[in-house]
């Protein structure tokens, strides 16, 4: 059996290749129904490496109906057994760790060394971790009369939509079809533009060890792909991580079905470092939050860094001696720190955002680290990691997410007014503090408006740890055993009589 499965290559140019034009569709590798491509470009040298399939209305009602006949039969598989699978599917891709980061290295521009290999990994874990949740699909008795036994249990939803972004797919795509299935659905997944190979080669491992059909995998444009796909009749549930205005018009659709959803969507997450901070740690721990490595494009992105006046000036200079360190380049490179922005709009965006911050009075560009030299790079969406200082929080750079290597520092004395400046944005995804002070950690955890606050560390997303927004940053939770039951599967509530 093993040796008839499909070995990891790991030339990500000739994997595209192969995967060019094509759909995953009931457990198939096929065209879309129109024979539509589109290109797919390596940000980092703007070759185009491939053509990914168009899907559309058509391509989603093929997907959608394997979907819906698959998970008739896999609802019935006892939990364990599912769950089983869905772990051994994490351990085959275990096996192509190497491979898959290699090729959302070449769609994405992420350096392979400070950031791919990682997320496959946590792709590997992720269906290890639910495989092994699988026998927590319980439920509970009510106490009634002696008589009359009330008991919960939880049931599969039916058909999953699943729409992912390109800065992390291969982790976002896991956190939302391995507890998809092992709670007994069937899933349809739309990647992002920008990034379809290695979603879609995951879907083509996943595909030797699960049924055919159980889950699917589009490519395409959102409105012609994404949109058809929230509004099938058929998908009961849609899970979506992205943009506040893409999240708005995918609720609005499933509002008009009345089916649930879970909207994962940006951030301007404060981190506040306090006058008695460890700073040495807390300029490691704005690196980490910042995600220089990945060129700023995280939704949970330090992108306001609130500073003590009296360790102010000391934190921006190590932190630009920091970032400066930092090696920008080939992202296939080992030595490589710090590689691409994934596309010429988002390139156009973070350039549009560094040049009003420098146009903004007061304001100062710190500008590190340096842009590549190497001739192959040339064409590459290269862009120079800046640190703000002299900005405001109520400027546009501290309130709109960039989505970029783009950082502001802001000065602050007071510890009072620091929360209410860090509570004061539209989003609520995640927080930061820095402090030695117990006290003051603790009043900071209660009185931070985010979904997770973390004290002296910037520890990237676990599978096992509940993540997800409150405000204009989304609703519902992903990752641990709550996002399986709460958003994977509906309580039934069943009474027996036996008088
Ligand atoms: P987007 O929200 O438009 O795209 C995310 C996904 O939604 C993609 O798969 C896209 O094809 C799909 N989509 C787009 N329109 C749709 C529709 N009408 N119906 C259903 N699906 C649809 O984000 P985009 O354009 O890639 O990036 C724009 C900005 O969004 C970024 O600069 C960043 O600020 C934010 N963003 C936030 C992410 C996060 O992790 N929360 C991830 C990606 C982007
Ligand atoms: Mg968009």
């Amino acid at each position: 059996m093993a040796d008839a499965r499909l070995q990891p290559v790991l030339d990500p140019h000739a994997l595209a290749r192969e995967l060019s034009g094509k759909l995953l569709i009931g457990g198939r590798l096929v065209p879309a129904r129109s024979g539509r491509t589109f290109d797919v470009v390596n940000p980092a040298k703007g070759d185009v490496i491939g053509q990914a399939a168009f899907g559309e209305a058509a391509d989603v009602e093929a997907a959608v109906t394997a979907a819906a006949e698959a998970q008739k039969a896999w609802a019935r598989v006892p939990a364990r057994q599912r769950g089983k699978l869905v772990a051994e599917c994490g351990r085959v891709l275990q096996d192509h760790v190497e491979e898959l980061a290699r090729l959302i290295t070449l769609e994405t521009g992420k350096a392979l060394r400070t950031e791919s290999r990682i997320e496959a990994g946590v792709l590997s874990d992720s269906f290890v971790y639910y495989g092994g949740l699988a026998p927590e699909l319980k439920g509970e008795t009510v106490p009634l009369l002696p008589t009359t036994l009330n008991f919960t249990f939880r049931e599969p939803i039916g058909v999953v939509g699943a729409i992912i972004p390109w800065n992390v797919p291969l982790l976002l795509m896991a956190l939302k079809i391995a507890p998809a299935l092992v709670a007994g659905n069937a899933v349809v997944v739309k990647s992002a533009e920008e990034a379809p190979f290695t979603v879609l080669r995951v879907c083509q491992i996943l595909s030797q060890i699960l049924p055919p059909g159980l889950f699917n995998m589009l490519s395409g444009y959102g409105p012609e792909c994404g949109a058809p796909l929230v509004a099938h009749p058929k998908v009961g549930k849609v899970t979506f991580t992205g943009s506040v205005e893409t999240g708005k018009i995918v609720y609005k659709t499933a509002a008009e079905k009345l089916i649930p959803v879970t909207l994962e969507l940006g951030g301007k997450s404060p981190m506040i470092v306090m006058g008695d901070a460890e700073l040495d740690k807390a300029v490691d721990g704005a690196v980490v939050g910042m995600r220089f490595t990945r060129q700023g494009q995280s939704c949970t992105a330090a992108s306001r860094i609130f500073v003590h006046d009296s360790v102010h000036d000391a934190f921006v200079a190590k932190l630009k001696a920091k970032v400066d360190a930092m090696v920008m380049g080939d992202p296939m490179d080992e030595k490589t720190d710090i590689g691409a922005i994934v596309s010429c709009a988002q390139f156009t965006r973070v350039q549009d955002y560094i040049r009003l911050g420098r146009e903004t009075s007061g304001a100062t560009a710190h500008v590190c680290s340096r842009l590549p030299d190497d001739p192959s790079l040339a064409k590459g969406l290269f862009v120079q990691p800046v640190i703000f200082t002299g900005l405001t929080n109520d400027s546009r750079l501290a309130r709109e997410e960039i989505f970029g290597p783009v950082t502001c520092v802001i000065r602050f004395t007071d510890y009072e007014d620091v929360i209410a400046q860090a509570n004061d944005t539209e989003y609520g995804l995640a927080a930061t503090i820095w402090t030695r002070d117990l006290k003051i950690a603790m009043d900071a955890i209660h009185r931070l408006e985010a979904g997770l606050v973390q004290v002296n560390q910037n520890m990237v997303v676990q599978p096992n740890i509940s993540y997800g927004g409150i405000k204009a940053s989304g609703l519902g939770k992903e990752a641990s055993l709550e996002a399986m039951l709460e958003h994977f599967t509906h309580k039934k509530s069943a009474i027996i009589n036996m008088a």
